[in-house]
């Protein structure tokens, strides 16, 4: 009833039941020596140009998964000439057909899940859970968008006109739209932008991460399988420093989807500003400094469950997740001592076993990154813990579960996408400062509260800018139709994944006015 007559979301499945762990992890045993192979899929048809690129896990630099061929401008433009051609027909066909394929679809991602899940461990170092996760969420994504694109366009809205006269509103979609989705969902988000676009009548060019091509491989084959036309759903491998530019600034293109950095966002916002032709949208979902903040009358235990999974859940790599944890003054030494023996409990390592909390970051370049920023944070303050890493790390990119404390979220460059947790003490009286200090990073998209005073964690919730507030929980993992998901400032435009109005930036109006 909650989700409606017509929709449940995905249930999933659940490890500690044991009927449904042991064909779970026999299911990941077929698949844990499996070689893919990506390349440009245009015309529905897998290319291979150039040398391909060796695959290796994350958390296992020896570990191949695979090889990549990365997409040429030869493949750039004839996958762009098929798109713009794809489109008329596909913008035509009735939406009940599009809609059924995304419904096809999630039924296809159920059941390949073993595959899939195996890929999101072994090409992007997922855990088990957030494997199972990413499949929720995106059968969610394609049954939620299928209700909600049939409900808006359907049929045309009538309108009060003058007498004789028929007015009527269609919704169609916009062309071509490019989808560059991120590696920290290679699944959910890739797929969640992807069919946004197509199920409103446009066609697509997905562009994957460049870490996470096989897993986007995979799904777009499936998506065609389902019935997507090849033409209308193309993937396009490669860097985004070489193709991103030619995508963007290419006419083809008439709207772009985009998750990632704030950087990137503004970079794609540039190029499609400073191209000649019809002015372009952007959906931009970005960064965060996500905070969270509890005061005296919380409950410990409950506070340092959901820290720590907000914090280090998916190794805190989610745009969601907590970055800086405020606790108020006269509770924080009972806290902090609860948060060091909860970190003390975490294991860290293999990702494709039952008893890892965390993975690896998903590279050399995050890992390095991550570590500096440990070294240097602590010239502000001081190390409250740090769980210790496991003999083998140094086979992958590990980085240790870390939580500082510092005085002012300002000491903090950047956000740091990793499992890296900021600590400040503040006094009651200090919380207009806390919020003020928050808004003023810019960003916007999570905040925890943890108050037992409804009103005064409602207060805290109005007042810091945010996409996605939580009150007594923990501040990751929305859920599509529940919670849409999206920030503001700098963690995005909008409209919110999952949300009622998310289809909305993907379509145009047309008004007929007719006086027959
Ligand atoms: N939708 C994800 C979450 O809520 C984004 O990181 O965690």
């Amino acid at each position: 009833a909650i989700f409606g007559a017509e929709r449940r979301n995905s249930q999933g499945w659940n490890l500690d039941i044991a009927h449904q762990a042991e064909p779970f992890f026999a299911g990941q045993a077929r698949f844990a020596q499996t070689q893919w192979l990506a390349g440009p899929l245009v015309g529905g048809e897998l290319r291979t140009p150039g040398n391909p690129v060796t695959v290796v896990s994350p958390q296992n630099h020896n570990e191949s998964v695979g090889q990549v061929h990365f997409a040429t401008v030869a493949e750039v433009n004839e996958a762009l000439d098929r798109a713009q051609q794809a489109f008329p027909l596909w913008n035509a066909t009735p939406v009940e057909q599009r809609a059924a394929a995304l419904e096809r679809l999630a039924d296809l991602l159920e059941q390949h899940k073993d595959e899939l899940i195996a890929l999101c461990t072994r090409e992007a170092g997922k855990g088990l859970q957030d494997g199972i996760d990413e499949i929720r969420e995106a059968v969610d994504f394609c049954r939620y968008y299928a209700i909600e694109a049939r409900s808006m366009m359907a049929k045309g809205t009538v309108l009060p006109g003058p007498t004789g006269e028929r007015n009527e509103l269609f919704i169609e979609g916009r062309g071509t739209f490019l989808c560059i989705s991120p590696w920290n969902f290679p699944l959910a988000i890739f797929l969640g932008q992807a069919v946004a676009a197509l199920v409103t009548g446009n066609t697509v060019i997905a562009k994957p991460a460049e870490q996470t091509n096989l897993v986007a491989l995979r799904t777009t084959q499936l998506a065609h399988e389902a019935g997507i036309p090849v033409d209308a759903l193309q993937l396009l491998p490669g860097s985004g420093a070489e193709i991103g530019p030619l995508l963007t600034a290419d006419e083809r293109i008439t709207g772009v989807c985009f998750t990632g950095s704030t950087a990137t966002a503004k970079a794609i916002n540039r190029s499609l500003a400073a191209r000649d032709g019809a002015i372009v949208p952007l959906i931009a979902e970005t960064g965060g400094q996500n905070a969270m903040v509890v005061d005296s009358t919380s409950l410990p235990e409950q506070v340092i469950t959901d820290v720590v999974h907000s914090a280090f859940q998916s190794a805190g790599q989610r745009c969601s997740a907590l970055r800086v944890l405020y606790v108020q003054e006269d509770v924080a030494p009972r806290m902090l001592e609860l948060l060091k023996g909860a970190m003390a409990e975490l294991s860290v390592g293999d990702p494709a076993l039952y008893a890892t909390d965390l993975g690896p970051v998903i590279d050399a370049n995050a890992q390095h990154k991550l570590l500096a920023h440990i070294e240097q944070i602590q010239q502000h303050g001081a190390l409250i813990a740090q769980t210790p890493l496991p003999d083998n790390a140094e086979q992958g990119h590990f980085v240790p579960p870390t939580a500082v404390e510092i005085q002012a979220i300002d000491q903090l460059d950047q956000e740091h996408f990793g499992p890296i947790l900021h600590v400040i003490r503040y006094k009651a009286e200090q919380l207009p400062q806390v919020i003020a200090d928050i808004n003023a990073t810019g960003y916007g998209l999570t905040l925890g509260v943890h108050s037992r005073n409804e009103g005064h964690a409602l207060r805290i919730a109005s007042a810091v800018k945010a996409g996605n507030a939580y009150i007594n929980r923990n501040q990751i993992g929305a859920v599509v139709g529940v919670q849409p998901f999206g920030g503001q400032g700098l963690s995005g435009t909008g409209p919110k994944a999952g949300g009622p109005h998310y289809l909305t930036r993907f379509v145009t109006e047309k008004t007929i006015s007719n006086n027959i």
